[in-house]
């Protein structure tokens, strides 16, 4: 038995993932609203495991596809923030629409992979129930609290496209976007 290699497995493991790039504000892509995913074929569950090993490797702890340029309503979380391998919680919602929210509202220092070394404190209802479908396309709700309530809203708003920075005053706002804006040019000069 101790010979048995599941080649299958092998195989996509050692083929499938791919780390992608990640664009960075104020790249227009992500202002656009993204669109529904009709099914989820293999091609989809493929750019899940994308998602979840760019962010695994960014380090992040939530990725919205309009985040690698993918124009659809997909996300990938995994609030557990550990290291080891056996004791991370990657999550994945399809389509996932926010069907409720708290009136209490919590404040969480927000950062995002699209504007590195950024971080400010984001007011957002404390929790909030998310309808989605899961990896297999089985329709499921599921109820947010404290980070992942966090989380999930600021990673739905990727697919509307609005970035954090759009919660905070529009001084802080508009500066954040001027130092990006400049670093693209700069970039590209
Ligand atoms: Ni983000």
């Amino acid at each position: 038995m101790g010979g048995f290699v599941d080649r299958r497995a092998a195989f996509s493991y050692l083929t499938a993932m791919a780390i992608r790039d990640i664009l960075i504000l104020p790249d227009p892509a992500l202002r656009k609203v993204a669109k529904p995913l009709a099914d989820i074929d293999d091609g989809v569950r493929a750019l899940m495991d994308d998602m979840l090993e760019t962010m695994y490797a960014a380090p992040g702890i939530g990725l919205a596809a309009p985040q690698i340029g993918i124009d659809k309503r997909l996300i990938v979380l995994d609030v557990s923030k550990t290291e080891e391998e056996d004791e991370k919680e990657p999550m994945v919602f399809v389509n996932p629409d926010i069907v409720w929210t708290s009136d209490e509202t919590a404040l969480y220092e927000e950062g995002c992979l699209s504007i590195p070394d950024y971080y400010e404190e984001v007011e957002r209802p404390a929790a909030c129930r998310v309808r989605y479908l899961d990896r297999g396309g089985d329709e499921r709700e599921i109820d947010c609290e404290s980070l992942l309530a966090t989380c999930i809203q600021h990673e739905i708003d990727h697919l509307n496209g609005v970035l954090f920075i759009d919660h905070l005053s529009k001084l802080k706002r508009d500066r954040i976007t001027k130092k990006f804006t400049k670093a693209r040019k700069r970039a590209a000069a």
